[in-house]
């Protein structure tokens, strides 16, 4: 089979972030990946598509949570994935149950794993995405909940250890 460069970054396994964001008025959430880039302080970068309602929203406000997916979010995750904010109320639509973020506007969705409160440090364009790169600045963690991962486009439990 042939070999495509652009299906390398299915290669690599990835966090499964719901991202929201926020401005008080209007808000939405979305399925995407993240990784942190330090530790002290705790930065994350996560790349949008232009056009998005979540790029909008992150452009106008400078913020958003980024909700680890817990494994009871699979189903969650794969319909943010795929619906756009622009055109559907997902909150609604999917029942999403949210509570009031400490730090931001964004809200957090209840049922994650953990959820960090970001600001936006610096971003630049990257192809048709803008990379963010976000500071925690608040989370809020449920440890009795297992978090999500994603791998040649499928879901993932993170159950045993390897040694
Ligand atoms: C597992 C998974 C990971 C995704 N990661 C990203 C991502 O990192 N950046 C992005 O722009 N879209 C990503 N998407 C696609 C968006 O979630 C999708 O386009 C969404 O409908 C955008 O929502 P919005 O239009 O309401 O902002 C991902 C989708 C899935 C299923």
């Amino acid at each position: 089979m042939k070999k495509e460069m652009s299906d390398v970054s299915r290669l690599i396994p990835c966090s499964v972030v719901l991202l929201s964001t926020g401005n008080g008025t209007k808000m939405d959430v979305m399925t995407a990946t993240s990784m942190f880039v330090s530790e002290k302080p705790p930065l994350f970068v996560v790349s949008v598509a232009k056009g998005h309602l979540t790029h909008t929203l992150i452009e106008e406000t400078g913020h958003g949570v980024l909700n680890v997916a817990s494994t009871a979010q699979v189903g969650l995750a794969k319909k943010l994935g795929s619906a756009h904010g622009e055109k559907v109320d997902k909150f609604k639509k999917f029942a999403i149950e949210t509570e009031k973020a400490k730090m931001v506007k964004a809200p957090i969705i209840k049922g994650s794993f953990v959820s960090i409160e970001c600001n936006v440090i610096t971003s630049f364009p990257v192809s048709t995405y803008t990379a963010y790169l976000f500071e925690g600045v608040d989370f809020k963690v449920n440890k009795a909940l297992s978090p999500l991962a994603w791998y040649l486009n499928r879901y993932y439990s993170l159950k045993d250890e390897a040694k």
